[in-house]
């Protein structure tokens, strides 16, 4: 039995502020939902408060993004390791806004998987098709190159310790969940390339789905046999949204 993960990605959004209220008005249901592991991903500057607000909680927090280097002229990056010190538990790798925006090519991304992993970090894996890509009807292979250049880079065994994001592009910040079925579908591949090398890891796996998953489409994705939980973006800036997020997930239970 997988424990569902529901993690917020905040991307660039929050002030001071603003990320307080969040996360003091997450830190109850976070620890009632004890089923339901609870997390999210902010943007670096305010990782330091995320770690005093969240302290004695079950609330676990991580970075949106790391760099592949633990230390070194490489001027505006975010160590693996200062990340780790920080606390993260989390960081997201290879989302598809960081491949697009910043020409992180699936080499970076494995690069990326694993200094997160050698730091101590539990790296969130993110692939996904575009637009023409699903109209084209190829969602399977360029899912499986996506988590095949991880596998390749890094070994199956590094899955054990790993999340597995399925974040469908034209789903991300469209308001166009992708249906429970298709969701389902893409899943349920995921888990039988990675099985194809060790079943075991692939039964272990939590394989979360984003792209505007929200109060409304969470509980019927989370139904999915083989959808663990959410990586939500712009529905997990909303404190009560989210809440309903992680409900929806221990609904499932
Ligand atoms: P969204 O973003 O929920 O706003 O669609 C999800 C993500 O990009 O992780």
């Amino acid at each position: 039995m997988r424990t569902p993960l529901v993690m917020g990605n905040w991307k660039l959004n929050g002030t001071k502020e603003s990320v307080t209220a969040l996360v003091k008005a997450l830190l109850e249901p976070a620890a009632a939902n004890s089923g339901v592991e609870t997390a999210v991903c902010a943007p670096v500057i305010f990782i330091g408060m995320v770690e005093e607000l969240t302290k004695g909680s079950a609330l676990k927090y991580g970075s949106e993004d790391v760099d592949v280097h633990v230390s070194g002229a490489y001027t505006g990056e975010n160590s693996p390791a200062m990340l780790r010190e920080f606390g993260c538990t989390y960081a997201i790798v290879g989302h598809s806004e960081r491949r697009a925006y910043h020409n992180e090519t699936d080499a970076v991304v494995a690069a990326k998987f694993r200094a997160a992993q050698d730091a101590g970090l539990i790296p969130v894996l993110c692939i996904g098709e575009s637009l023409e890509q699903f109209e084209a009807g190829q969602t399977t292979e360029v899912c499986a190159t996506q988590l095949k250049a991880v596998i390749d880079a890094c070994g199956i065994a590094s899955f054990s310790k790993a999340v597995i994001a399925y974040e469908p592009i034209w789903a991300i910040g469209t308001g166009k969940t992708a249906t429970p079925e298709i969701a389902q579908n893409v899943h349920a591949g995921i888990r039988k390339l990675l099985a194809e090398y060790d079943p075991a890891v692939a039964e272990g796996v939590r394989i979360l789905y984003g792209g505007s998953c929200n109060a409304k489409t969470a509980y019927d994705l989370f139904r999915q046999p083989d959808i663990d939980g959410g990586l939500v973006g712009g529905a997990s800036l909303k404190a009560p949204d989210f809440q309903v997020i992680i409900e929806s997930a221990s609904k499932t239970l």
